[in-house]
């Protein structure tokens, strides 16, 4: 990764830990980081909506320089949404970071490059950081058309935003046919599909916003396949699911130069 890019690394926590479960992850995740860890990546784990508020003020007690961050919102202010949650709501409990876009949302609940977009725009103008999933199903590599469903995840994701916008968030690659299956995209594999989503914005926003935009690789990511992930000069981070759930994997994977 370019050094002017600060790694950032992810714990998508999905549907996964109650509060009480949450605040033991989250003390045992402080107890293993060093803060030298924190000076060389940046930090996020996002809990279910029912365990950020217990998070927020553990974070804030102790002084911890771990991010909070969100899995999904929606993009009005408010309104009647049943079930909803409003951008604003998440960052009066200092949310830093919300997930827009993940592929079990797209997939399972519906949710399209529009309302994508949509939510993108919502975060950002709460100022918290969107961080926009992209990624192709295993079909569509196999027909040689990860390149395109990508490109327009990406194109659409981010239309009507600024190069300035652009700059400041994370987009995380992850190929649908490694999330949660123990399959890792190829470390070229995974190079050349976050170099493709930097040269989309690089079109669309700019040299600065591509140069400064930072892609994260997300997909069966491990203590054991970090360092070579993030030996990829397009590679400024992890967005990670099932090895974020234990703070000690979690804690080795964020300290990947140690390895
Ligand atoms: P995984 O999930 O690390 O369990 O594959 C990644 C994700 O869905 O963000």
């Amino acid at each position: 990764m370019a050094d002017s890019r600060k790694p950032i690394i992810s714990g998508n926590w999905k549907m996964h830990h109650n509060h009480f479960e949450a605040i033991q992850c989250v003390q045992k995740l402080h107890y293993r980081l060093e803060s030298d860890d924190f000076a060389s990546v940046e930090v996020t784990v996002h809990p279910p909506f029912t365990d950020i508020r217990s998070i927020q003020t553990l974070i804030e007690s102790d002084k911890m320089k771990i991010g909070l961050g969100a899995q999904n919102c929606h993009w009005e202010e408010k309104g009647a949404f049943t079930g909803e949650i409003a951008p604003a709501m998440l960052a009066k409990l200092d949310v830093g970071h919300v997930i827009v876009g993940h592929s079990e949302r797209r997939e399972l609940f519906g949710e399209t490059d529009d309302s994508v977009n949509k939510k993108v725009k919502a975060v950002i103008a709460n100022s918290m950081v969107p961080i926009l999933c992209c990624g192709e199903t295993l079909e569509e590599r196999q027909q040689s058309m990860a390149e395109a469903k990508v490109q327009g995840q990406v194109r659409e994701g981010l239309a009507g935003l600024s190069g300035e916008m652009v700059s400041k968030l994370v987009i995380a690659y992850e190929p649908i046919w490694a999330i949660g299956t123990g399959e890792t995209a190829t470390a070229e594999d995974a190079q050349a599909m976050c170099a493709e989503v930097r040269q989309v914005v690089r079109e669309a926003h700019g040299d600065k916003a591509a140069d400064a935009v930072r892609v994260q690789y997300g997909g069966s990511v491990k203590p054991g396949n970090i360092v070579e992930l993030m030996s990829q000069p397009d590679i400024d981070g992890a967005l990670v699911g099932g090895a974020s759930l234990e703070a000690d994997s979690f804690a080795a994977i964020v300290q990947y130069r140690n390895h």
